[in-house]
């Protein structure tokens, strides 16, 4: 890694304590939370990677800006500032503040999805599936066969597979299909991003076929950056020129503001119909705040606008892309495989991989991450059977995920190279003596987004038996 390019555009000025429990405090804590991480009491921890949404740090100019929040319950000055930002980022000329992303989705779906219809992604985030499916439609996912390659270095495994999409407008069910959603980066997918021409051709398809076309974007600008890097034709372009381009290709879309906002909270959806705002803007009101407010405080408003100017900056989005680069390389040197090619505000670790004495009935991905934190405080998220495998009522696998991965998700603005070193190591030390890390069982799981709430307990040690054939 190029240090120079690597080096972060700021200095740091507020700093918070990070505690440090003994290996005996954290296998107590770890159990209290029935052996789940998204149990645990932040002040457990030491490296919080669970989330990269509303956990960056802000700037010194978004708190000076925060200063001049106008909390006025209409029209306050924050709000046009804020209105003002957004519409020239993207070019919509209709934008609704919200609280976070999913109020955006709850409210777009519920007028733009008709219950029967289908929804399709190249993938839906967990939350966004949950608000089709509550719209009464059907979330369904095609993403581009590049992306089964755990390895390869195909620079945009994001994309939506064309081809499946035509076939499945032009198709019996082509009549069904109420709204083609870009995910940009895909964050279901191993944070890739997807690419100019990809959009560019979707957008065209969706036109042909009269189906609205909106974008996901919640981290619009590390899209931004990976499209500078990696599409040809796009080398000379501002990261902030690529995403106004990617937001001119769409109908309309729907951001949380929790990651590329650069604030712990807000999101917007943005729309070119009047009357599709309207409807939207009656929900809002309703259930979210006066349509000049959305549920934000008049200084979160003004946090985000300058949020949104600082993260379109190259040096800031070269310096966190290199991070997560360098800690993918890291990790390559240790033999703990990461999915390739790094994206920018996760890195996910090959569990199955790693772990190949446990099946995917003993979940390789939570077990590991249980691991990270009993043995070094690290606190990250398990994308694999326990979140997406299908159960029995006894809790049972009866299909497991496609892949056992496990995300390290790194908040903006929060952790120094020093910090990511230790992650680093802390996987090392597991990489040496992997058959050490203990299988799970559920011991209780509810019947909605189970990962956040499951209870499970360490099974006796491994015995061999198993040999994995995935990943
Ligand atoms: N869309 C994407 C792609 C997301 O990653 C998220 C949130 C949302 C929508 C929902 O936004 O949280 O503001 O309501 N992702 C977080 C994560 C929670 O950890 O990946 P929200």
């Amino acid at each position: 890694m190029d240090v120079r390019k690597a080096l972060p555009p700021y200095r740091i000025k507020v700093v918070e304590p990070i505690p440090f429990l003994t290996a005996e405090e954290r296998r107590r804590a770890l159990a209290e939370a029935g052996y789940n991480p998204f149990n645990l009491r932040a002040d457990q921890i030491t490296i919080d990677l669970l989330s990269d949404s509303g956990t960056g740090a802000t700037s010194a100019a978004q708190e000076a800006a925060a200063a001049l929040g106008d909390e006025s319950y209409a029209g306050a000055r924050s709000w046009f500032r804020f209105r003002d930002e957004v519409r020239d980022l993207t070019g919509y000329p209709r934008i609704l503040p919200v609280h976070q992303g999913r109020a955006g989705e709850r409210i777009l779906f519920g007028s733009l999805l008709k219950p029967g219809q289908i929804c399709v992604s190249n993938t839906h985030f967990d939350t966004t599936h949950a608000n089709v499916v509550l719209a009464g439609a059907e979330p369904r996912d095609l993403p581009c066969p590049e992306a089964a390659d755990l390895d390869s270095a195909e620079p945009f495994k994001g994309n939506i597979d064309l081809a499946a999409l035509e076939r499945t407008l032009t198709g019996p069910e082509g009549r069904r299909v109420g709204l083609v959603l870009m995910t940009i980066t895909n964050n279901g997918l191993g944070a890739q991003p997807v690419s100019m021409a990809n959009l560019a051709a979707a957008r065209e398809l969706c036109r042909r076929h009269g189906v609205p076309f909106f974008l996901d974007a919640a981290r619009f600008a590390e899209n931004a950056w990976l499209v500078n890097q990696r599409e040809p034709g796009y080398g000379t372009w501002t990261p902030r020129q690529i995403a106004t381009r990617a937001f001119q290709l769409a109908d309309g879309c729907v951001v949380s503001l929790k990651k590329d906002g650069l604030a712990a909270i807000g999101g917007f959806i943005g729309l070119r119909d009047d009357d599709l705002y309207a409807e939207c803007e009656a929900n809002l009101i309703a259930t979210e705040g006066f349509s000049t407010y959305g549920g934000l405080a008049g200084h979160d408003l003004e946090r985000l606008t300058q949020g949104l100017r600082e993260v379109v900056d190259p040096a800031y989005l070269r310096s966190r892309a290199a991070s997560t680069e360098r800690l993918a390389e890291l990790l390559d040197d240790v033999g703990v495989a990461t999915l390739r090619p790094a994206g920018i505000h996760a890195l996910y670790l090959n569990a199955g991989r790693l772990l190949p004495h446990l099946s995917p009935r003993e979940f390789p991905g939570h077990a590991l991450g249980c691991q990270l934190f009993l043995d070094g405080g690290i606190r990250c998220a398990e994308l694999g059977s326990l979140y997406l495998g299908e159960m029995d009522e006894h809790h049972r696998l009866l299909t497991p995920a496609p892949f056992e991965l496990v995300r390290l998700a790194i908040p903006r603005r929060v952790y120094t190279d020093t910090h990511l070193e230790y992650v680093a190591a802390v996987l090392a030390d597991v990489a040496k003596d992997p058959e050490r890390v203990r299988g799970y069982r559920i011991v209780s799981s509810p019947p909605l987004l189970r990962h956040f709430k499951v209870r499970l307990e360490p099974l006796p040690p491994a015995t061999g038996r198993h040999v994995a054939t995935y990943g």
